[in-house]
């Protein structure tokens, strides 16, 4: 199973959708970018529901809401309302790398605080009516951290456990530690699934030979500059620079359609297509004119214009 990470700003709704239209079947799960209980605030997670209404995700992806937090007490009140509104699965971020979260031992933060994490899950799961996953990295500092929470979570019924083989601290930078989730893996009893630094086929093939073990993969920025990668895992799937073309030009539609400024909708789709020219066969030119179009308007056109070059 292929599923597409969280990815803030990124893979929301509007994403997922698209992505879901262009390429039906290519992936066959995602998770929400994260809805936080900020010191336990409830309205702020509140306030990006839409995101996971079910109504809005009929025609999309199938989603898992995913929450980051440490307030047992909200974040059972948060999932036993996402339950209500139809999720049987919730997913814990304990990954979050950024420094504002960790300070306060959410995200990645609480990794090197085991008994924290048993003391959150004692309280959560017996009250919880949707199953819970858990998203995590390593650790915060060492990578050495995971080991004493793996005989935690195995205490507790948990879905699925997806790692991203490096620490809170090297954020996305360095290598993706696969020593160390070699050693991690057969300890775990759950279903883990692997996540971190899949950008080709290549890629994938080397994970699946090195641990066959492992179904299931996670990709986040992979998609992002290659939309067309889990087909090509997949399927094989050439390349199809009209099919990615036309995904780009659905996305710019559908980032034109939101109830944000102009300035706005123009930063958002210039901040997908840095992420996507670089896997296109264009000229540099080409990319510099999408580049440089000032209104939403002017984007469609030079996109239009590259895809009757073609
Ligand atoms: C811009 C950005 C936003 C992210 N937001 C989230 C998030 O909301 N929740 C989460 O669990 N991980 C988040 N992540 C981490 C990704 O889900 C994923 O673990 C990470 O990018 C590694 O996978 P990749 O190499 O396939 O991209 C984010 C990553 C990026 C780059």
């Amino acid at each position: 199973m292929l599923i597409l990470a969280p990815m803030q700003g990124l893979t929301e709704l509007m994403f997922r959708k698209v992505y879901h239209q262009c390429f039906p079947g290519a992936i066959d799960s995602s998770v929400s970018p994260f809805l936080s209980l900020t010191h336990g605030n409830l309205a702020d997670a509140w306030k990006k529901i839409d995101d996971v209404l079910p109504e809005a995700n009929r025609d999309s992806l199938p989603v898992v809401p995913q929450i980051l937090g440490k307030e047992p007490l909200e974040f059972v009140d948060l999932a036993n309302r996402l339950h209500s509104i139809g999720y049987s699965e919730i997913n814990w971020n304990i990954g979050c790398p950024m420094r504002r979260v960790t300070a306060k031992h959410r995200g990645s933060g609480i990794l090197p605080h085991p008994d924290e994490v048993r003391s959150i899950l004692d309280y959560i799961l017996p009250r919880l009516q949707p199953a819970l996953s858990v998203k995590m990295r390593l650790g915060l500092q060492s990578p050495d951290e995971i080991f004493p929470l793996i005989p935690i979570l195995n205490d507790y019924p948990l879905l699925s456990v997806t790692i991203h083989p490096r620490t809170g601290r090297q954020q996305y930078s360095g290598q993706v530690d696969l020593d160390t989730f070699q050693r991690v893996l057969p300890l775990i009893r759950h279903k883990v699934i692997y996540n971190g630094d899949i950008c080709t086929p290549a890629d994938y093939r080397h994970l699946r030979e090195r641990f066959p073990q492992v179904q299931d993969f996670m990709i986040g920025r992979g998609i992002l500059f290659d939309p067309l990668l889990p087909l090509r895992i997949k399927h094989n799937h050439p390349d199809d620079l009209p099919a990615t073309l036309r995904f780009i030009l659905a996305l710019t539609e559908a980032i034109d359609r939101l109830p944000i400024r102009e300035e706005s909708r123009m930063r958002k789709t210039k901040e997908y297509w840095c992420l996507i020219r670089r896997s296109l066969p264009i000229t540099e030119q080409q990319s510099t004119t999408v580049l440089h179009a000032q209104t939403p308007a002017e984007t469609r056109a030079r996109l239009h214009a590259i895809l009757e070059a073609i």
